[in-house]
């Protein structure tokens, strides 16, 4: 269990970067929907990643995360050739997934887009038919279209400004798809808290089954701390254990937003107090 970076891609330089990492323990039950929890530093704190892709054959699992704060911002620091020092998983409930008459549609916003690939990877396999919407604000920022061609019968592009694809939303041109194509069977949405949200509203509307990722802090992972309680039809669950995929029509995504901010100006601080400290090794 080497934890070692094979391969290390800037997908968007200093924003989003992707790592695929020897770790065949991980990779051999690594399903869609699952995630690993990991540390940058034996005294660091424990971050949440979805597994984006794994390979069970060559024992390796692909993470891609976004730079936001201080853990991602270390994060980045590594290179291939290091090794990630802890290393968790695979955690949470995979995706349901079953075999469908009708296709799935798979939406994905921002770096959500490359958790949305192993779902949609999934859905391919088991011989479903699936549509991906992918959307970023602009061309620049969008992710991993070629990996969802390969796994998805067709791929919806927006961009809020229209350099790419269509402009506009996710939620846009999923309406249009629901509206005008044939009955979707379900739809799996990953990305932002507010995009999920519209996301349920429309699939809601078309009366269509709507899965969601939820996003919510998380430290131990395993069901025993608590942080990451959401409120789904009522019910306190906890995403770490019981999800992170629940029914998009029952999540209190209200709640979910305001528990994301509730450490913002610790984590505000903590990334400032990293920054001033943290000696740059890009330009070396
Ligand atoms: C199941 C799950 C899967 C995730 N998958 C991905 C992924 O594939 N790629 C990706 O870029 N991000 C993913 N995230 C979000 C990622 O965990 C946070 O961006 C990361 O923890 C930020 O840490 P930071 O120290 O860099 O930033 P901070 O400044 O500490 O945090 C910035 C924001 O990130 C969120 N956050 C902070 N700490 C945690 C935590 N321990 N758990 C959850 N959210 C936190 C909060 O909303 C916070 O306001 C996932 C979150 C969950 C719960
Ligand atoms: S992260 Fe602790 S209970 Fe879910």
């Amino acid at each position: 269990m080497t934890n070692t970076i094979l391969r290390k891609r800037r997908l968007i330089p200093g924003q989003t970067s992707e790592l695929v990492i020897d770790a065949p323990h991980i990779a051999a039950k690594a399903r869609p929907g699952n995630f690993v929890i990991l540390r940058v530093c034996p005294t660091g704190e424990r971050i949440p990643l979805t597994i984006a892709d794994a390979d069970a054959d060559a024992g390796t699992i692909t993470l891609v995360y976004l730079v936001l704060g201080k853990t991602t911002a270390h994060l980045d620091t590594l290179e291939e050739g290091e090794a990630i020092p802890d290393l968790c998983g695979p955690l949470g409930q995979p995706t349901r997934i079953r075999r469908h008459d009708g296709p799935v549609v798979c939406v994905g916003g921002g770096t959500g887009i490359a958790a949305m690939h192993h779902i949609a990877k999934g859905h391919h396999l088991a011989g479903n038919r699936v549509t991906g919407i992918i959307g970023a604000r602009t061309e620049a920022l969008l992710l991993f279209e070629a990996e969802l061609a390969g796994v998805c019968d067709t791929v919806v592009v927006t961009t809020d400004d229209g350099s790419r694809g269509r402009r506009g939303l996710v939620t846009q041109a999923l309406e249009e798809r629901l509206r005008d194509g044939e009955p979707a069977a379900e739809i799996v949405a990953v990305g932002p808290v507010p995009m999920m949200a519209a996301v349920s509203e429309v699939a809601g509307r078309f009366g269509v089954p709507c899965l969601v990722s939820l996003n919510s802090i998380m430290l131990d992972g395993i069901g025993m701390c608590g942080a990451c309680r959401v409120a789904v039809g009522g019910e306190t669950r906890f995403a770490c254990v019981d999800g992170p995929e629940f029914d998009g029509g029952l999540v209190d995504f209200k709640e979910l937003a305001q528990r994301l901010t509730a450490f913002r100006p610790m984590e505000q601080q903590s990334y400032a107090e990293y920054q001033k400290h943290h000696v740059c090794r890009c330009a070396n």
